[in-house]
């Protein structure tokens, strides 16, 4: 027996798996974490609109989804002055990634990015027989100059930023994006991942100019509206990128339940700007709570703070490891210089507290490990 024949690139590539959930890392302790700070999600879930939307078509769930999401694309269009034409909703970020890559990227083609940054686009690409190349962060941030010459050097068909930047939460003004959109290769395509984006101050973004085929950008209700669970973004471009999607998307990607938490989220407007608010408390509470430890907090514009334990990756490991022990999950960034943080989600005040009592604890022990 022959059995299922794979593709050679499938053959080729090796059995990673991308992201261990929190479910799979407590299955493998045989208990559960007592607060779950390490998953870029947001503790403070979504405005409560949305779940009543999503509980109501729960009941409707039988039908598909709209494959055009139409209502949640119209609102979307006049929430960014745009046309619906330069719209395409999929099953988050993640998914839309996959769709882009898939458009764009054969076997040898070149895609770059950031060595360490948030890295599903890699996984896809490596999935199309891509090649990966990277540029280093600068000083925490993703570097922009660099990047753009890198695109250039290899011909990449795609560049990529993530703004604010996961997983350092630093962030470029709208300004200095502006000019990276600007100097794009020609035949390349800049694809702006904004997934927390409602964290950041204004000026973070550069406006939206639907005509322009350089750049592609990427939105989420993962983030500031708390549903990751529910796989809902969006991607924001020219028309003729846009209209590429079609012919690969998977249509009926995004559920129905989705498309009405979405579309009544997009309502909460002042539980949007509350919910800011608590966020941009909590990551001052994480700040504090670093201080008091002798880590330094860097400056994030998202729903996280990544703590500088101040030592190297083996000793953030062994930190990470004795919270866990401790029952609180946090990640950190995989790669140096950025694998000296941990990397903390901002949370309610009960969170909040479990992470500052467990902390002093988690280093005192890395300190005896190390
Ligand atoms: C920079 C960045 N982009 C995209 C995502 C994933 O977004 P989505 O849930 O919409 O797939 C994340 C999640 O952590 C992220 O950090």
């Amino acid at each position: 027996m022959t059995g299922p024949r794979f593709t050679p690139l499938v053959n080729s590539l090796p059995a990673t798996v991308p992201f261990v959930g929190p479910e799979a890392l407590e299955r493998a302790r045989g208990r559960p974490f007592a607060a779950r700070l390490g998953a870029n999600e947001s503790l403070f879930g979504p405005p409560p609109v949305a779940v009543e939307a999503m509980a109501k078509a729960a009941a409707e769930l039988w039908q598909y989804g709209d494959p055009e999401s139409w209502d949640l694309r119209a609102e979307l269009a006049n929430i960014h002055a745009v046309g619906m034409e330069n719209i395409v909703m999929g099953s988050g970020i993640d998914g839309l990634l996959g769709s882009l890559v898939r458009l764009c990227v054969a076997p040898g083609d070149a895609v770059v990015t950031s060595l360490g940054g948030y890295p599903t686009l890699n996984y896809h690409v490596a999935g199309y027989g891509g090649v990966i190349h990277t540029v280093p962060f600068r000083g925490d941030h993703e570097d922009c100059d660099a990047l753009i010459a890198k695109a250039a050097e290899v011909e990449a068909k795609l560049v990529y930023l993530a703004n604010p930047d996961n997983p350092m939460g630093t962030w470029h003004d709208a300004a200095k994006v502006q000019a990276m959109i600007e100097a794009v290769p020609d035949g390349t395509l800049l694809i702006l991942d904004e997934a927390y984006l409602e964290f950041a101050p204004q000026g973070t973004a550069p406006a939206v100019n639907p005509d322009d085929p350089r750049v592609i950008r990427m939105r989420t209700f993962s983030k500031a509206y708390g549903m990751a669970g529910a796989r809902i973004g969006y991607a924001l471009g020219a028309a003729p990128v846009i209209a590429e999607f079609a012919k690969v998307r998977n249509h009926f990607g995004v559920s129905r339940a989705s498309q009405a938490g979405a579309l009544a989220a997009l309502g909460a407007t002042a539980w949007l700007a509350e919910t800011k608010a608590k966020v941009a408390a909590g990551r001052d509470r994480l700040a504090g709570i670093a201080r008091a430890n002798q880590m330094t907090a860097i400056r994030s514009a998202t729903n996280f703070v990544t703590m500088d334990c101040g030592k190297d990756g083996e000793f953030a490991r062994a930190v990470l490891a004795a919270l866990a022990d401790l029952d609180i999950f946090v990640r950190m960034p995989f790669v140096a210089p950025g694998d000296r943080c941990i990397r903390v989600s901002a949370g309610p005040e009960r969170e909040m507290a479990l992470f500052e009592a467990a902390l002093p604890q988690a280093l005192k022990t890395a300190h005896t490990k190390a």
